[in-house]
């Protein structure tokens, strides 16, 4: 009797060459993304349009940034706000992160394994396949990874925090596995299954969302809660969800490390103070951590590469402090 061999999969088959040729506009959107997030933010500081949900600051959290302290912020406004992908995108993802896609895509990370590798593994996969959809590419996501990591560590910032920096965006592996295009992996995060705030960058853009019109979703709490907190509050799918998701499940990160990964793209909330009636006390205290890792994601990209193999032993060893089992199912 004949026994038939299992199938053997290639490595390739976990991420389908059909999106690396894209991969540089996740990139290069991204970077739009971040850089409209850094022109509101400046936009603010400088008009102090004071937010009146800052008033709860922690002092702890404010500390001068030794890191900052000779960047010109300023420079980061010389942007287009108008910039057309950026809106484009935007119109795409505000139509199509309905509830039901949500549910639909929470449902389908609970019941696939994606990948098996080491974190490691991860970011230099992610970072292969976007070099590879672009040879000219300067800035990597190892490159952003590492930029962002080593800003938090020269501020003398935790060792869990440097770690959070190095992963923050390893969820842009979502794009290679079983992503729908572009909207639901990167952008600004925002409730779904309850109003659509103003405060989301633009905002008409939710007419077209079928949500938009339903009465079980378009009132100021929804299927939430006053002040529920937003532990239970279901966000956009895309990248800082996801790898929430794998951080909480694997990882001995702290919560105010889970809580930087989760919202970091969610600026409606950590820069605008939108969506406060769904917070309860604990989200306040974690707002102010977001906040503080925020700076180091939006003003840590320069043109500054680090030596990859030279900081790979010292993020290796952090990694496997919080980590303790180095294989990851993704
Ligand atoms: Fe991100
Ligand atoms: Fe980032």
């Amino acid at each position: 009797m004949s026994v038939k061999k299992p199938e053997i999969k290639s490595k390739r088959d976990d991420f389908p060459s059909t999106k690396t040729r894209s991969g540089k506009l996740l990139e290069d959107l991204d970077d739009d993304v971040l850089r409209v997030n850094k022109l509101k933010k400046e936009f603010k500081k400088n008009h102090s349009l004071k937010d009146s949900n800052n008033e709860d600051d922690d002092q702890s959290w404010q500390e001068q940034s030794e890191y900052f302290k000779n960047i010109d912020t300023k420079s980061f406004r010389q942007y287009d706000l108008a910039c057309s992908r950026v809106k484009d995108f935007y119109e795409e993802q505000h139509e199509k992160q309905t509830v039901a896609y949500n549910i639909q895509a929470r449902i389908n990370f609970k019941t696939k394994v994606r990948a098996k590798m080491t974190v490691w593994e991860g970011l230099e996969r992610l970072n292969k396949l976007l070099d590879e959809s672009d040879p000219d590419t300067e800035l990597t996501q190892i490159d952003h990874a590492l930029q962002t990591a080593e800003a938090i560590r020269k501020d003398g910032r935790p060792r869990w925090m440097q770690l959070v920096g190095l992963i923050h965006d390893l969820g842009k592996l979502l794009y290679f596995f079983d992503s729908k295009g572009q909207w639901d992996v990167v952008g600004d995060t925002f409730p779904v299954g309850c109003k659509f705030s103003k405060k989301i960058i633009y905002p008409d853009s939710f007419s077209k969302n079928p949500d938009f019109f339903n009465p079980l979703y378009n009132t100021k709490y929804g299927i939430y809660s006053k002040n529920c907190g937003l532990d239970s509050v279901m966000l956009s799918w895309g990248h800082d969800e996801y790898m929430y998701h794998i951080a909480k499940a694997n990882s001995t990160l702290p919560k105010e490390g889970l809580a930087m990964i989760r919202y970091h793209s969610f600026y409606p909330w950590h820069q605008d103070g939108a969506y406060s009636y769904l917070m309860d006390d604990h989200d306040k205290e974690m707002r102010e951590a977001v906040r503080a890792f925020n700076k180091y994601d939006l003003y840590s990209k320069n043109d500054e590469q680090y030596d990859v193999e030279e900081l790979k032993k010292y993020y290796i060893d952090l990694i496997d402090e919080f980590f303790p089992e180095k294989i990851i199912e993704f």
